[in-house]
């Protein structure tokens, strides 16, 4: 939420617009950056005023904070370039890429191992968070049928979800019972799901690649616990998994271990399509097991594009490129591409691990054995800086690596994230361990610069 700058005339000129850059070549005046201007320029002015500010963002293939993609193939771009135009919804216009869509659904539930007599069903988002609020509205709107008059819903997740799990919960008026972590455990204990469960239960929440450390919440034992309360209480209460990150990891790195629509209780999976699905932002999923498991009314049925269109969204227009991007990975990589890199990923993030485990400076908090996520803490021995020094002094070389502190009850947990994605090579890794390793000792020698030497002095490096 971004707020109107007041009394624009209080400003300085240069805090108000664009002022005359590259000696007047381009434009003389000043243009306005927070109000319309008045008069047009040419495009490429506009092209290259808006370009060089960019300039300033961090490299995104240096980002290592974020799980989302940031390189395709040249073909993959060349796909999106030209679909870039396409309405998405439009499924009467461009009924091919609904088409495409489809198979993207069929291959996925398949992937998720949907049993083959269930009717699975599933959308395109534009990425988790939509998902997993599409999923859990149609949870509540299955518990409404049965609630008595007058009972509140309620669903039961820990503390360690993604905030688009709170924001379900507040934006459609759900009681939240957080399940709190603690030091040394970062994914909620099947036993604390079982005291918060009663029969207005929408739905438990199952992470399976956590924002915080990339862990896996014990997925198999809540659906246990589950089946049994079905079968002493008569609650059918469903298990959403948050598969955002792991989705695309888990089923080509461990094929078996069982997380998906194989487990009776797993009734809705979401996955994002531009994490490790390998497609630019945003796409996403959202599958359910069958159809028998989303409530038909929440479908509304519109006509005002021509022919009667379907549609289950929080959104209505969004382009279709990023699905087409989807099913181009899904044919040029299929199973085969999709285990090479996700093992050449989980793989460099091991190795990086290995390496800052011998460094003697870091407690591993995960050591990449689900998902390609190094997530570690400073020793309490190091006390004359922390993780935020050190993330910010890694910034000065291009790195971006998140530092945070862990969700309630091990807020005391200060932690730095490296997020290995496919474009981060071995060699990428020895560097990053490098600086790491100048960084530190910088920050224990109490942060100094070497002025250079006289012979550097005398001749600069042009
Ligand atoms: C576990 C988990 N769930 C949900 C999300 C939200 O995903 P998206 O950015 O695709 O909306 C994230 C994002 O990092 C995540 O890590």
């Amino acid at each position: 939420m971004l707020t109107r700058k007041k009394n624009l005339k209080q400003l300085k000129d240069s805090e108000k617009g664009h002022t005359s850059t590259y000696s007047s070549r381009y434009f003389k005046e000043s243009i306005p950056k927070y109000e319309l201007p008045e008069r047009s320029m040419p495009a490429n002015a506009a092209y290259q005023l808006i370009h060089d500010e960019l300039n300033m963002d961090a490299n995104p293939s240096l980002n290592l904070a974020s799980f989302v993609t940031t390189w395709m193939e040249p073909e993959a771009t060349q796909l999106i370039s030209e679909n870039l135009h396409k309405n998405f919804i439009d499924h009467d216009e461009y009924p091919q890429t609904e088409v495409i869509h489809n198979r993207c659904v069929n291959m996925l539930s398949r992937l998720f191992n949907a049993p083959e007599e269930c009717t699975s069903i599933g959308a395109a988002t534009i990425g988790s968070s939509e998902a997993i609020m599409l999923g859990l509205l149609a949870h509540k709107w299955t518990w409404k049928r049965r609630a008595k008059k007058g009972a509140s819903p309620n669903i039961i997740f820990g503390a360690e979800v993604h905030v688009c799990w709170e924001k379900f919960a507040r934006y459609f008026d759900v009681e939240m019972r957080v399940i709190p972590l603690e030091k040394g455990c970062y994914t909620i204990k099947t036993e604390e799901v079982e005291s918060r469960i009663d029969e207005n239960t929408i739905a438990v929440g199952a992470i399976l690649g956590t924002t915080y450390s990339g862990q896996a919440d014990p997925i198999q034992e809540i659906n246990d616990l589950l089946i049994r309360i079905k079968t002493e209480r008569g609650l059918d209460i469903p298990l959403h998994v948050d598969a955002a990150s792991g989705g695309f990891v888990a089923p080509f790195t461990s094929p078996e271990f069982v997380w998906d629509f194989r487990l009776e209780q797993v009734k809705s999976i979401n996955v994002s399509g531009h994490k490790y699905g390998l497609v630019y932002p945003g796409i996403g999923w959202i599958l359910w097991r069958d159809e028998k498991d989303f409530p038909e009314e929440l479908v509304f049925k519109v006509n005002y594009l021509g022919g009667w269109m379907p549609t289950y969204t929080l959104n209505f227009s969004c382009n279709g490129a990023f699905v087409l991007a989807q099913y181009y990975n899904f044919l040029r990589l299929g199973r085969e591409g999709y285990t090479n890199i996700m093992n050449n990923c989980v793989a460099n993030a091991q190795h990086l691990s290995e390496k800052l485990k011998s460094s003697g400076r870091f407690e591993m908090i995960n050591e990449a054995q689900m998902l390609p996520i190094v997530a570690l803490s400073l020793k309490d021995s190091i006390k004359n800086y922390s993780v935020y020094d050190l993330s910010s002094k890694l910034r000065e070389r291009g790195w971006v690596v998140a530092a945070y502190t862990m969700p309630p009850n091990a807020e005391e947990v200060s932690l730095l994230r490296i997020v290995v994605r496919e474009h981060f090579s071995r060699d990428m890794a020895d560097i990053l361990f490098e600086d790491i390793e100048k960084a530190c000792a910088l920050l224990e020698g109490g942060e100094t610069h070497q002025a250079p030497t006289s012979r550097e002095k005398h001749h600069p490096i042009c």
